[in-house]
């Protein structure tokens, strides 16, 4: 594959920084950009999918969307990655509680994925490949989360490729007796590429909606622990 690709515009490696922050939506990754950084430039806008760079605090950042799902993020990841010399993806998302002790807004970091997705089925021949995150990464999202005040929790989560999914009720028991924390829809494909790759990638998401107890935020309320999400993935984002 050379540059540009069929999904991003940008015509030199030169024009992303080497480590990307990803949300979902991509008119959040403008409103990051216009919000936390400096002398930005728009890199992309291939199917709505914003990207931009700019500078944090004198350090060089890229922000862009990743849509929602493995299929559609994958894609991102993979390109990002592969083609355009990226070293580190941030996915800043929204997750579904899956255990009463986790309120809304509180902020999850992934520190495994299990996934519905056959990304890596049969891959592995016997095995079940365990997508993680990097682990320097990890540490020093969680600890600064905690400097910051912000209620955080490390540990699993479950990267599905539905949203509307009928699971189960007593798989999603046992995922929660497991202690799964979450519920989200990238994080494994996100680790299964950088794994591949050999590249740096970690994934956490606030809280916007409880499988527990059912209760949802609206966009608008959610956005202060967002923001919160946002200003620690750029505080640890490696220069
Ligand atoms: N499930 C999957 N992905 C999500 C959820 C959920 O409940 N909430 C936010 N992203």
């Amino acid at each position: 594959m050379t540059i540009p690709t069929p999904h991003i515009e940008a015509k030199s490696p030169d024009e992303i920084a080497n480590t990307v922050l990803m949300p979902g939506d991509p008119l959040r990754a403008k409103f990051i950009a216009e919000t936390y950084l400096d002398d930005v430039r728009q890199f992309n806008q291939v199917r709505g999918m914003l990207g931009f760079t700019g500078f944090y605090k004198g350090k060089r950042v890229s922000v862009m969307g990743s849509g929602m799902g493995i299929p559609s993020s994958s894609i991102y990841f993979h390109e990002l990655f592969a083609f355009y010399e990226v070293g580190t993806i941030i996915r800043i998302g929204t997750s579904g509680a899956m255990q009463p002790y986790i309120a809304l807004r509180d902020l999850v970091i992934a520190t495994a994925s299990n996934t519905d997705s056959n990304i890596n089925s049969g891959l592995f021949g016997p095995y079940t490949f365990c997508p993680t995150p990097d682990f320097e990464l990890l540490m020093q999202a969680y600890n600064r989360a905690k400097e910051m005040g912000i209620r955080v929790h490390a540990g699993t989560v479950c990267c599905s490729d539905l949203f509307y999914r009928e699971l189960d009720p007593r798989v999603t028991e046992r995922l929660q007796q497991y202690g799964a924390l979450a519920a989200e829809m990238e994080s494994a494909g996100l680790y299964m590429i950088a794994r591949k790759l050999g590249k740096r990638a970690l994934a956490m998401f606030t809280v916007s909606d409880s499988l527990v107890t059912k209760e949802a935020e609206s966009p608008q309320a959610r956005q202060e622990a967002y923001r919160q999400m946002m200003e620690l993935a750029l505080e640890i984002a490696p220069a």
